[in-house]
């Protein structure tokens, strides 16, 4: 199984970025522990980040040809980029949206996904282990 983690805006500033709300660990250690678990279930993790709305839109589509899963934390355009649910509509494999704070107990406007309708699911506050409970989700959904 290859599943392909998608890491939004600002994601590539963990680890110094408002430790308060998203903790200590980098994008790296994150991407570790992820890949870790993957391993352990005989899975090919692969991983993009991007500051840049079109290039992840870009691999989007093309992950709905290359992979049998996709886990995205769609970061701040979560809550206004249509484009980008748009491109997760477009393609059919399982889908799961991630978020390492709980975005319910935070700014009203970080409240409502536009792009979790796009998706199987959503996880949220659950920190970086979030990711991997997407991860067995989405080995649990191989299986079935
Ligand atoms: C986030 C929550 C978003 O509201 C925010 O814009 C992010 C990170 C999270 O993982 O908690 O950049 O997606």
């Amino acid at each position: 199984m290859k599943i392909l983690i998608i890491h939004g805006v600002n994601l590539n500033m963990l680890g110094e970025r408002e430790t308060d709300i998203y903790g200590s660990e980098t994008l790296e250690d994150i991407n570790a522990k992820i890949k870790n678990v993957a391993t352990e279930n005989n899975t090919t993790v692969s991983f993009f980040q991007s500051n840049t709305e079109s290039e992840i839109i870009d691999k989007i589509h093309s992950a709905g040809k290359t992979v049998d899963g996709l886990i995205i934390n769609p970061a701040a355009h979560t809550h206004y980029s249509y484009a980008l649910r748009d491109a997760l509509a477009c393609i059919k494999i399982p889908k799961i949206e991630v978020h390492i704070s709980n975005v319910y107990t935070r700014e009203s406007f970080r409240h409502h996904s536009v792009t979790a309708a796009s998706c199987n699911g959503q996880i949220t506050g659950l920190g970086s282990n979030g990711y991997i409970l997407a991860l067995q989700w989405l080995l649990m959904t191989k299986n079935a």
